[in-house]
């Protein structure tokens, strides 16, 4: 608390400032006062309640994760440590069209993966969830997405495979209405999953408008990463064009080899647009192996046919991530079931469903590792982890994205700038999303920030052991005060509800 003898609650002395906007770093001290950040620039002779000496190392505002999976973690693991110790002070929920609500609906479909402590009760609509967060304050602060698998779920029931009547089309506006009205930063599909798979164009543009009327954001896990890639991008920017969303491809990729290097033509659909004047940008994390639901890969004949939105992968390529019926099976390929049982791949696959339920997530190595580097070094990307916390075996993404972005590919490997990887994961988020007084270091802003050592930042978590935190991350602070100090979470619970354009 700042006593009437301190001009400041907290000063970072002698650090280097990056301050979220891609320019050249700078020597400043950083002074913050309640939840702001009230002076930058030499403070010396200046007292505060509390100091960090953070000289040598980076001051950059906190990550924004632009694409966050940890909807009802946030609610139920409150220090949310996998993205706190990488440095995460914010993160964008409701990708990949799972949406929060209608609650029933969303936690039906999420199912055990996804369970909350009795304390959380069920939340009403987008409003509730967001004040649930606010109730609970979670470690970080979250910003929401409404995501449309759960409402088309929801307005059809269980005769998907049909389009929506009109009265369906309103069910599903309505929610997300009453999404954007609550603060909501925009509304997600996912093309690949049931049931967003079966809608057209036209279901998700009419739906999209509501969004659009905010000018929220419509982040797509496309229909198609692999072959129709292109074409899936052009439906994503077609999209947000009859809505009036900006557009957000979500974790931007060319999936299976035969497509690998058609990344170029992707990124191309997105300069195009963007010099009609369309906002349209991307998110990636910084591996080549994706993660999935075990049943999308089935859905999208990725071990057979491979003209789905996947590609054509091996069963080699098939690693079971997280199985919560049957733990001892993580971490094992899928070929070696194909082995064990002799079966061909989809069978096997499918064997595990019916031996153990739908929730089997799985990592596949599908990407080609110069197409990550020149997704990364495009000027349209943006960093998101799409982490999945659960089971034993998780993709690594959910610890090691950032860290991994910051020793592996600016240090060691000079993909991009230092400047430029902390404006892909701070200040370009923050203007896409609305996130009003976030992502910039400047007097003013909201005080979230992190301290981290450009020397030493590296990623540790493994395929093995992927829940294991980088190095080189020392401080983040969220909302003015320290979530994590000298690399150890202070179990601090400062998170707040993110309201689009509201500080
Ligand atoms: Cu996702
Ligand atoms: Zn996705």
């Amino acid at each position: 608390m700042n006593t009437s003898h301190d001009k400041f609650d907290l000063i970072l002395r002698g650090g280097t400032v990056y301050d979220g906007s891609g320019g050249d770093p700078f020597a400043a001290d950083v002074g913050i006062t309640g939840d702001r950040i009230t002076a930058l620039g030499v403070l010396s002779g200046v007292t505060a309640s509390d100091e960090i000496d953070v000289s040598g190392m980076a001051v950059s505002p906190g990550f924004i994760d632009a694409h966050s999976h940890d909807d009802f973690h946030v609610l139920s693991s409150p220090d949310v440590e996998h993205n706190t110790m990488q440095g995460i002070t914010t993160v964008v929920v409701g990708n990949c069209g799972f949406g929060v609500a209608p609650y029933d609906t969303a936690a039906g479909r999420l199912g055990e993966l996804f369970s909350l402590p009795p304390e959380v009760k069920p939340w009403d609509g987008y409003a509730g969830y967001l004040a649930t967060i606010d109730q609970v304050k979670p470690s970080l602060n979250v910003a929401v997405l409404v995501g449309h698998n759960t409402l088309r779920l929801d307005a059809m029931g269980d005769n998907q495979e049909v389009p929506p009547s009109i009265d369906q089309v309103t069910h599903m506006a309505g929610w997300v209405a009453e999404g954007m009205e609550a603060g909501a930063v925009g509304f997600s599909t996912g093309l690949i999953y049931e049931p967003g798979r079966f809608s057209t164009t036209d279901e998700i543009a009419a739906v999209a408008t509501v969004a659009g009327g905010y000018r929220g954001v419509y982040a797509s896990h496309i229909r198609n990463e692999a072959g129709g890639l292109v074409a899936a991008v052009e439906e994503a920017v077609i999209v947000g064009e009859m809505s009036g969303c900006t557009v957000q491809i979500s974790h931007h990729k060319a999936s299976g080899g035969d497509n690998w290097g058609s990344i170029e033509r992707s990124l191309a659909v997105i300069e195009a647009a963007r010099e009609r004047g369309k906002d349209v940008t991307a998110d990636q994390y910084p591996y080549t192996s994706g993660s999935t639901r075990l049943a999308a890969v089935l859905q999208n004949g990725a071990l057979t046919h491979g003209s789905g939105g996947l590609g054509r992968v091996g069963a080699e390529d098939v690693v079971l991530a997280t199985c919560s019926e049957r733990t001892e099976l993580e971490g094992r390929s899928l070929a070696s079931f194909v082995e064990e049982w002799d079966l061909p791949a989809e069978d096997a696959a499918q064997k595990i469903l019916d031996e153990t339920g739908d929730n089997v997530y799985v990592v596949i190595f599908m990407m080609d590792e110069g197409d990550v580097r020149r997704v990364m070094a495009h000027p349209t990307t943006m960093i998101g982890t799409d982490g999945i916390p659960a089971g034993s075996k998780p993709h690594p993404r959910a610890w090691g994205t950032y860290p991994r972005i910051l020793g592996k590919y600016v240090r060691e490997e000079g993909v991009i700038t230092l400047q430029d990887a902390v404006h892909k994961m701070t200040g370009m988020p923050a203007d896409k999303f609305q996130l009003a007084g976030r992502g910039h270091i400047k007097e003013g802003v909201f005080a979230d920030l992190v301290v981290f050592d450009p020397a030493t930042v590296i990623d540790r978590a493994t395929y093995e052991e992927p829940k294991t935190p980088g190095a080189g991350i020392h401080h983040s602070i969220v909302n003015g005060t320290p979530i994590v100090r000298d690399g150890v979470h202070s179990h601090a619970r400062v998170g707040r509800a993110l309201r689009r354009g509201r500080e």
